[in-house]
């Protein structure tokens, strides 16, 4: 697929995204939908990939859905409404289960699907006058389709404030609320995320990736599930080359080379 709508670039293990509508503050229209799939399709499939920083051109992170598409849809069919609702479903799903860790660097606003953005990062990164919001009810629309996203990350109290006030808030806030995790200024936004880059990609490769999936395994099993799953996971990555090369670098008072 050739992308009109973002920029990809490979540095060495890192993968960069970047969102590239600038002019309509990288608002999410069904091309950039479809390519933001194709592109964490793409990454899953790299083992070659260790992290991936998720970036907006010019102004903004990410000012949602785009209106203008979404005013649109009101000629389409009730079918049609929904494979689009779905496709952004897709999106988010393939983003949020990418096997490498997902760093969001937020500047300007993150506002509805880009604060849906924010919550699929695994570590998220924001500069202090950076806004967020689900303002959907403010267009007489809901945040339907990042709701389970939403909620997995701030859970129903601040998701009860925030839907259905739909009112902006700071950075701050959102570090409060987990939805983020860094505020720093602006001018140190990049250091701030190359310094997350640089701490992920000190751990095992295998690990890492490991450690991701875990989260969600035991976030999703059921409860009499867990102590056998997490115990398979200790067990296989203790015997594992990169756990045995982690393990024997410590006591040997050197630095793990991972392969
Ligand atoms: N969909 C489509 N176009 C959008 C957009 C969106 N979500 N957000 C911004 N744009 C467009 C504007 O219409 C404007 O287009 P124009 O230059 O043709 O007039 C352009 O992007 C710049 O927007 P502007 O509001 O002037 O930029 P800003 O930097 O002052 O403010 C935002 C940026 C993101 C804070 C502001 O545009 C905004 O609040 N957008 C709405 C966000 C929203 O409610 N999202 C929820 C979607 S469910």
């Amino acid at each position: 697929m050739t992308y009109r709508h973002i920029t990809s670039l490979r540095d060495g293990y890192v993968e960069r995204l970047t969102l590239n509508r600038p002019e309509v503050r990288n608002a999410l229209n069904d091309e950039l939908i479809a390519e933001l799939e194709h592109w964490a399709n793409r990454v899953r499939g790299d083992r070659a990939v260790r992290v991936a920083v998720l970036a907006g051109a010019g102004s903004c992170f990410c000012a949602g859905a785009d209106l203008a598409w979404m005013a649109k849809t009101v000629t389409y069919t009730q079918d049609q409404n929904i494979a689009d609702a779905e496709a952004l479903t897709r999106m988010f799903g393939a983003l949020d289960s990418l096997p490498v860790p997902l760093i969001g660097r937020v500047q300007g606003a993150a506002l509805g699907g880009g604060s849906g953005l924010a919550a699929v990062c695994d570590i998220v990164v924001a500069e202090q006058p950076a806004v967020f919001g689900f303002t959907e009810v403010k267009l007489g629309i809901i945040p339907a389709v990042i709701s389970p996203f939403i909620l997995a990350k701030i859970g129903r109290s601040a998701a009860r404030e925030l839907f259905l006030t739909g009112m902006r808030f700071s950075a701050a806030h959102a570090r409060e609320i987990a939805l983020i995790h860094r505020v720093v200024p602006s001018d140190a936004l990049d250091d701030a995320v190359e310094s997350y880059v640089a701490e992920v990609t000190t751990g095992g490769p295998e690990a890492v990736r490991a450690a991701k999936s875990l989260i969600r395994e035991v976030s999703e099993s059921p409860a009499d599930q867990i102590a056998g799953l997490t115990a398979g996971a200790i067990a296989t990555r203790c015997v594992s080359p990169e756990g045995q090369e982690g393990l024997r670098a410590f006591l040997e008072k050197r630095k793990p080379a991972w392969s």
